[in-house]
């Protein structure tokens, strides 16, 4: 089996559930809060330690509970924990998730131990880079980092795969180059490409511009609307499985995890992205990031509910 390496964040997500967006200057009553391990990086380590992959961690924690707490939920599942460097000098991620009773989230992230993440630190695991096939990385590390690991990861022929959540604006022509993978939602292709996504056409467009780059795949996605693959032979629209939504929180982050194990496994595009939205269509209909994650026997039998 291909080996998986996961660089990025982890935290211990705060989820506070509640009617609606408070307006600035407003003062709502919550329902309640509970405490959930997160974290986009973590998630999906977890996602693709769940869904069968071979996957290590790289990443950082403070060394208090949470972080504790983060290790071993990525342990239950089978994922190798130890490249997650425990800090002294330094708390956990925190993030703090407002989840509305439409199923949307806002977000605040306090990085933590994340933001602590060096170029040092990766020349000091660089035998996790050497040793895997795919490297998938978000942005709630420093990018300094990322850009260095993904230069690493090209020399090394290495697939890179970027989810960029939180998105950057006007990254260089350079950064683009040889990434196989993007996956953005249509907000973060918006920041990235500094172009209007509204809408099928100015998806493609905007996403065409960053294959001209030189990123080989993007796959952006759209929520309920599915998602949409654009690469130099082609462009494929792939209808969202209707679902009632509860709770989108690690949605997209157990959709790549899920899709890097299909490919891992030798999947084409076709049948990867099928399973992908298979299993973001059951996260969404949970609470929480990775107490949401479903196992690989949930996902193959929710298709075969389907096919009889
Ligand atoms: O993508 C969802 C994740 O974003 C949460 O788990 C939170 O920790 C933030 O990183």
């Amino acid at each position: 089996m291909k080996k998986i390496l996961v660089l990025g964040s982890l935290n211990m997500d705060f989820v506070i559930r509640m009617k609606d967006k408070p307006e600035i200057g407003e003062t709502i009553l919550g329902r309640d809060v509970e405490l959930v391990p997160g974290g986009k990086g973590a998630n999906q380590a977890y996602a693709t330690g769940k869904l069968g992959g071979d996957v290590t961690m790289l990443g950082a924690v403070g060394d208090d509970d949470y972080g504790e707490k983060l290790i071993q939920n990525l342990q239950d599942v089978g994922v190798d924990t130890t490249g997650v460097q425990r800090l002294g000098i330094c708390s956990t991620g925190q993030a703090f998730v407002s989840v509305y009773d439409s199923g949307d989230n806002s977000i605040v992230v306090i990085p933590g131990a994340n933001g602590r993440i060096s170029k040092k630190m990766i020349e000091q695991n660089k035998r996790y880079i050497d040793e895997c096939d795919y490297i998938l990385m978000q942005m709630e590390i420093p990018l300094d980092v990322v850009k260095y690991v993904k230069e690493l990861g090209v020399k090394g022929g290495k697939k890179i795969i970027l989810d960029p959540a939180p998105a950057v604006p006007e990254l260089e022509d350079d950064f683009w180059k040889g990434i196989s993978l993007l996956k953005p939602n249509e907000t973060e292709l918006a920041v990235l490409t500094g172009q209007k996504v509204h809408g099928k056409e100015e998806v493609v467009k905007a996403a065409k511009s960053l294959v001209e780059k030189g990123v080989e795949t993007v796959v952006v996605t759209l929520g309920g609307d599915g998602c949409i693959l654009v690469n130099r032979d082609r462009v494929q629209c792939f209808p969202a499985n209707p679902v009632k939504c509860k709770d989108t929180t690690a949605a997209g982050d157990s959709f790549i995890g899920a899709l890097v194990v299909a490919l891992s496994e030798g999947k084409d595009y076709e049948n990867a992205i099928g399973f992908a939205q298979e299993v973001s269509s059951i996260v969404v209909t949970k609470r929480g990031a990775q107490t949401s994650i479903p196992t690989r026997v949930e996902v193959e039998e929710r298709r075969k509910e389907k096919v009889e």
